[in-house]
């Protein structure tokens, strides 16, 4: 039997791949205006000007830097570029702010420089040989800049409408049918978790190595909580979702460029808080990782799935990924991407909160490209979200990626479902 987690990595072109980023990046900053570029609209992140900086500054570091030896371009920049921020709380993002940055054209002079040296050093990475440093380097830079896309958009969604312009197909999907809520049964089996170091062509060091789970049968929602759902809750007291504005006594939703009234059928982003509490209100809870494993890939037969619709290569006909909206669409929007139990929108639409604490998997070793890219977040408050949102990138949908956010952070493209 063909492995189904190990698809061939020939024919992925590392500086075709960082063009497109690169030019995706450069939309995205085009998306603001000046006054919004220089803003902090998150407080607990920098200005979204850093990001401009960051993406060219740390694939230059990682890659051509201390990867291939190559020199500094500006020692400076580099270091004030290296790294983000993930403070606790406003008082440690205060101290972890600064007054003063370079002008806009500064950044992009720093990036342009950055990028000429990443693309030569890629050319060379890819005719490295598979597991080379190098390689590891390429794909590393290559997945970050897209995870920084998203990072991008939810810090976008809190600029002010007035100071975005809005792309021609910006505009909020339409409302649609509310979903049967049904259940469906997951029968007791085996999960995988993660994967085997030479069964995929890259993957982040929190993804090693592989895990195999024993997962007692379950009954989990086909469908994500929706915000007709959740309103319910609202009315009984629960919390408001971030993405929801009151306006007398209407509730609406916060899409990326305009406000409209609630869409009933989209999923509700909400903190995992909020989804703990909603899943209590309604006696149930939310899934595990392992069970989310077992719900998206198992199948009634005992084999497990690369993806939840099988082995296809991820596309935007299996879910509400890649880019094809910038907000969510109603749940089960994607029938072809349901898993083998039928269960919608396992990929896309939104992250899938679970009730895991983000930690290591067994055999995890700090990746030599970016030693404290999950180490420094197993800490239990940050929490394992899987599957993607609709600004998730194709390329960063497999089985074992694993993605993480506190709990109570209110920012981020994530729903969640109810485990009866
Ligand atoms: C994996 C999305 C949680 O954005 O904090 C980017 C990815 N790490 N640069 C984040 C990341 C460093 C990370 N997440
Ligand atoms: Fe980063």
């Amino acid at each position: 039997m063909r492995d189904v987690l190990n698809p061939p990595s020939t024919g992925i072109d590392f500086t075709d791949w960082y063009r497109r980023n690169r030019e995706r990046s450069t939309m995205l900053f085009d998306v603001v205006d000046a006054q919004a570029y220089a803003s902090r609209p998150i407080p607990l992140r920098h200005p979204i000007l850093f990001y401009e900086g960051h993406l060219p500054a740390f694939s230059f570091i990682t890659l051509a830097r201390d990867t291939m030896g190559i020199k500094s371009v500006d020692p400076e920049l580099e270091r004030l570029f290296q790294r983000g921020i993930d403070p606790a709380d406003a008082k440690a993002a205060a101290a972890a702010s600064r007054s003063s940055w370079p002008e806009r054209d500064e950044i992009i002079a720093f990036g342009k420089a950055c990028d000429e040296v990443v693309i030569d050093c890629l050319r060379q990475a890819q005719s490295a040989p598979a597991g080379s440093r190098e390689v590891q380097a390429a794909y590393t830079i290559l997945e970050h800049e897209p995870m920084h896309h998203e990072t991008l958009l939810y810090i976008f969604h809190r600029v002010p409408l007035e100071h975005k312009r809005k792309p021609s197909n910006g505009a909020a999907p339409a409302d649609g049918a509310q979903p049967p809520h049904d259940l469906v049964r997951v029968a007791a089996g085996t999960a995988t978790l993660g994967a085997k170091r030479d069964g995929i062509p890259f993957g982040w060091d929190n993804e090693f190595e592989e895990q195999r789970i024993d997962v007692p049968a379950f009954s989990v929602d086909a469908h994500s909580v929706t915000n007709a759902d959740y309103l319910e809750f609202v009315k009984a007291g629960g919390p408001p979702p971030p993405f929801w504005v009151q306006r007398g006594d209407e509730w609406r939703v916060l899409g990326m460029f305009e406000e409209v009234p609630l869409r009933r059928s989209w999923p509700v982003y909400t903190t995992r808080d909020q989804a703990i509490a909603y899943a209590t209100w309604k006696n149930a809870r939310l899934m595990t990782e392992a069970e989310y494993q077992r719900a998206a890939f198992g199948t009634p037969g005992g084999e497990e799935r690369a993806l939840p619709w099988g082995d296809a290569a991820p596309s935007g006909k299996f879910g509400a990924f890649d880019w094809q909206t910038w907000d969510p669409e109603p749940v089960g929007s994607h029938p072809d991407g349901a898993s083998a139990w039928g269960v919608h929108d396992l990929i896309g639409n939104g992250w899938e909160w679970t009730a895991t604490p983000f930690g290591p998997l067994p055999g995890f070793t700090p990746m030599v490209t970016y030693p404290q890219y999950s180490a420094d977040f197993f800490d239990d408050l940050h929490f394992v979200v899987k599957g993607g949102s609709p600004v998730t990138s194709r390329e960063l949908i497999r089985r074992s990626l694993r993605n993480w956010y506190r709990s109570a952070y209110p920012y981020v493209y994530a729903k969640f479902r109810c485990v009866r």
